[in-house]
């Protein structure tokens, strides 16, 4: 993960989505134009609109333009099922075999976004915090493992006869009928499990954290898991100043919420990473609170990790902060740290004095009130 150099101008994609997405990033532009960044922010179009009329979610003129940019905002968009979404298309569409990924998830493998940083801080004053004091890092891998896309739902029968031949346990399934068993494949390579697991430690030693904690099932899902644990291990090896640990997935879940505080960074493939970042954000405040940076060599995407919520979009009620916090993450990997503080400050100072919340948090002030008392602290 590299930090960029400070410029004199930004070229930002603008990528709202659907639903609260919208909202929330008009919000995040509030607090955005109170620290003045030389920017232009070009909208992109995303979301569920356009596959229904399109049949992309991601629209090629929307990469080409990330193609260009220094980083991008991104709201949230509404996903379904494959079968559901076909439903929707518009009639000429239908039946043309076109089948929905969720965008984020191509935007993080087209742009090789390795990693996916969650910072969960407990900020004080927050009526949503599990414990006081957390203050985790997650970093998971962003673009491998479960999330390859290598899935047959009905297995070919090449596949099946191969399958067959090569592995005993798969000899148990093998009798059933095509339609009864689908196949997902988790795949992780040793380059990118190295870059994940670098990025984390390069973290840790860069921000004087003292322990990064492997989260793995390598006692089960022994080839993949093995190797990322065995990476891991190789990786630690330049940074002997910090504490390597690592814990399997399930277990881990329990000691976060027994002790949150014997944790600091974390590493994980990718479910793995997607789940504990959940579990992380909980401790925090929830999906009100929960940051996510896609970050890869050339391009960077923040987003909240929250979906779209649809049942909420226009009501301007949800909490923006989320969101606003991702603006501050893209600010430090803009190389613009003062910009980044003065968003977190205020940010914290908002939480912290508690006159002005949404519903989430107890109060009833609205996404836009949030942000424009976080933009009236800057
Ligand atoms: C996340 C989300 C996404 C994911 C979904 C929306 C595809 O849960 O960013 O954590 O699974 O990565
Ligand atoms: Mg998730």
């Amino acid at each position: 993960m590299s930090e960029n150099q400070k410029k004199d101008s930004y070229k930002i994609a603008w990528l709202p989505g659907d639903g609260i997405g919208i909202e929330v990033l008009e919000a995040a532009k509030i607090v955005l134009d109170k620290v003045n960044l030389n920017a232009e922010y070009i909208h992109g179009d995303i979301g569920w609109e356009f596959w229904r009329t399109e049949g992309d979610a991601l629209p090629q003129r929307t990469i080409d333009l990330l193609k260009t940019v220094d980083a991008a905002m991104f709201g949230a968009i509404t996903s379904k099922p494959v079968k559901a979404a076909e439903e929707e298309l518009v009639p000429e569409l239908k039946g043309k075999g076109l089948v929905y990924r969720s965008p984020i998830v191509r935007m993080r493998q087209m742009f090789d976004l390795y990693t996916c940083l969650r910072p969960c801080k407990s900020y004080p004053g927050n009526p949503l915090n599990y414990k006081e004091n957390i203050d985790l890092v997650v970093f998971r891998e962003n673009t491998e493992d479960l999330y390859a896309g290598v899935e047959f739902n009905p297995v070919p029968d090449e596949l099946v006869e191969v399958l067959k031949n090569i592995s005993k346990p798969f000899s148990a399934f093998s009798t059933l009928s095509k339609g009864e068993f689908a196949i997902s494949c988790k795949i992780n390579t040793k380059k990118g499990s190295d870059k994940i697991i670098r990025a984390a430690f390069q973290y840790a030693r860069k921000h004087n954290r003292k322990k990064v904690t492997i989260v793995h099932k390598a006692n089960v899902v022994r080839a993949t898991d093995g190797l990322f644990l065995d990476v891991a291990k190789e990786v630690a090896k330049d940074y002997p100043e910090i504490i390597f640990d690592e814990a399997n997935v399930d277990a881990i879940t329990m000691w976060l919420l027994k002790n949150p505080h014997n944790y600091d960074v974390l590493v994980a493939p990718n479910l793995y990473g997607d789940i504990i970042s959940d579990l992380c954000a909980q401790m925090v405040g929830g999906l009100g609170f929960g940051c996510s940076g896609n970050i890869g060599n050339e391009l960077a995407v923040f987003e909240p990790t929250h979906g779209s919520a649809p049942k909420y979009a226009g009501m301007y009620k949800v909490n923006p902060i989320a969101t606003i916090l991702a603006a501050k993450m893209m600010l430090d990997w803009l190389g613009e740290t003062e910009k980044a503080n003065l968003i977190e400050n205020a940010t914290a100072a908002v939480i912290k004095e508690g006159k002005v919340r949404t519903y989430d948090m107890g109060g009833n002030s609205t996404t836009l009130e949030i942000a424009e008392e976080i933009a009236k602290k800057i």
